[in-house]
């Protein structure tokens, strides 16, 4: 910070003064007299006066159940109001219980891990960031018949509708400029866009995954590009209207193969009365991930994925990033909060390969293990790295569809308190395409919200309702009561 050379004299100048001449004293010299003083002290002793009242306020109206008893009050004379006067309207969870982690030692470490009666498994570690496992036969020839069939006599629906709607009436509500977006797109700010650019903030729209030459060929189509040079200028970009991109993709017509998600799914639930293998495989997870059963339980159903030839899905995370003003999915109602968006919150996403692929359909971890996670640079002028149907070749790790075996992988960080932390970002990973045959898959998503309290409300309410009653129901308590000590988790 700069300072005026008048300062920087200033302290061989001072002549002894009263105190109040640093506060304003060079212009007139009267404010600093006798009166001034006697204002100054009479505004004092009101102020001491009023605190002095205030205390003996608060004293007086302790034992008539006036204002609250002051915590360090003596409370001789006064009895203190009974405990439950005072809880707060939400009541705090008391935080009895640590979620276990399993440890990854390093690539390629191999542990046995006991899931069932009669057979030991084993299970490798294939990356750190994301915490990856790998567990061959985790689910039976036959298991794997049975999930197959169980989801198509459900039925499998679209997993991605064609065309959803709805972001542009978000950039009328923030009510921006072309220049605004432009800047906010402009990543290098050289007053040009670039590719990169474009699709770094704009990759999916409706639902639609551009590519770089889609967009060339939407540049062409609208003539936007009008020196040709490739680059958008900020007035190149003012000639384009606001939903000009996608009328143009949806004139052409949207092919699936041009959308995020190119399959089939159905959902399969796991609870009491459900097929002895799917309430097997939940089991087996809960052994697993040695997580309390109450939240395996309480988790989504099994989703049960088809990619048939062609099929696709292109990198993503199964979870959002923490933030304030998100809440999870599962335990948004419970919770009773009201933040403005909503976000899936799949701590482990527990992967299983139904079949083995013909050809591709393997599932590709672009940014496993990499020494930094750049968003950015995930995609550059021609290679964009989470394109699955194009650049598979180019992720860190790649896991092959073997019928029978499990990966699985922590989308959340601890927070070094036992409990969910931050999202993981290196969790990325997508469905590279099937170029041979159909690719089968299940996911088992076990939620658990980062925010303690918000998941231990969730239970609360849904451990109320009688039905919901599961077998083995040892699972995860959230007390409020300190003293209930036996609600507590052994793990
Ligand atoms: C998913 C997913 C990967 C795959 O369904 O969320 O990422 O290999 N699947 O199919
Ligand atoms: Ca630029
Ligand atoms: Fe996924």
């Amino acid at each position: 910070m700069e300072t005026d050379a008048g300062d920087t004299t200033a302290p061989a100048t001072l002549s002894p003064r009263p105190p109040c001449a640093r506060i304003s004293c060079h212009k007139s010299s009267n404010i600093c007299s006798r009166s001034y003083f006697m204002v100054v002290m009479v505004f004092f002793h009101i102020y001491i006066i009023n605190v002095i009242a205030l205390l003996l306020y608060v004293h007086y109206n302790d034992g008539h159940g006036g204002a609250g008893p002051s915590r360090d009050a003596p409370s001789g004379e006064h009895r203190q109001l009974p405990e439950s006067h005072r809880l707060p309207a939400q009541p705090e969870f008391l935080r009895d219980i640590s979620l276990p982690r399993i440890e990854g030692i390093r690539v390629g470490h191999v542990q046995k891990v006991s899931l069932v009666t009669d057979k030991v498994h084993e299970m490798r570690t294939l990356s750190l960031k994301p915490l990856l496992f790998e567990i061959p036969d985790f689910l039976s020839e036959e298991e794997c018949r049975v999930v197959m069939q169980l989801a198509q006599l459900k039925g499998l629906m679209e997993s991605q509708l064609m065309v959803q709607e709805g972001q542009e009436e978000l950039v009328e509500e923030l009510n921006l400029s072309p220049e605004d977006i432009f800047n906010l797109l402009d990543i290098n700010q050289d007053g040009q866009l670039q590719l990169h650019e474009i699709l770094t903030h704009s990759r999916v729209r409706d639902g639609i995954w551009l590519t770089p030459e889609n967009l060339r060929e939407i540049y062409a189509g609208l003539k936007a590009d009008k020196d040709g040079n490739g680059l958008l200028s900020l007035e190149e970009f003012r000639l384009l209207s606001s939903d000009a991109f996608q009328r143009f993709l949806l004139q052409q017509g949207v092919k699936r193969s041009q959308l995020v998600r190119n399959s089939r799914h159905t959902w399969l639930y796991q609870g009491k009365g459900a097929h002895r293998v799917l309430q097997d495989i939940k089991k087996r997870v809960t052994r697993l991930t040695r997580l309390p059963p109450a939240l395996v339980d309480l988790s989504e159903p099994l989703q049960v994925v088809l990619y048939e030839q062609g099929g696709h899905y292109h990198a993503h995370h199964d979870s959002g990033p923490v933030y304030p003003e998100t809440a999870c999915t599962h335990t948004r109602l419970a919770a009773n909060t009201s933040t403005p968006f909503e976000t899936s919150c799949r701590y482990i996403t527990v992967l299983f390969y139904l079949n083995s692929v013909e050809g591709g359909g393997e599932t590709a971890f672009p940014v496993a293990d990499n020494r930094t996670y750049d968003e950015v640079s995930l995609i550059q002028n021609d290679v964009d790295l989470l394109d699955t149907r194009k650049n598979c070749d180019k992720s860190n790790l790649r896991v092959k569809p073997t019928k029978g075996t499990a990966v699985f992988w922590y989308n959340y960080l601890s927070d070094g308190k036992g409990w969910v932390g931050e999202q993981d970002e290196y969790s990325l990973h997508g469905g590279c395409m099937v170029t041979h045959g159909m690719k089968w898959v299940a996911n088992k998503w076990i939620n658990i919200d980062p925010d303690y309290q918000r998941q231990a409300r969730y239970q609360q309410l849904v451990s109320q309702q009688p039905e919901d009653d599961d077998d083995d129901d040892e699972g995860l308590k959230m007390s409020t009561d300190p003293y209930n000590s036996d609600t507590h988790q052994d793990l």
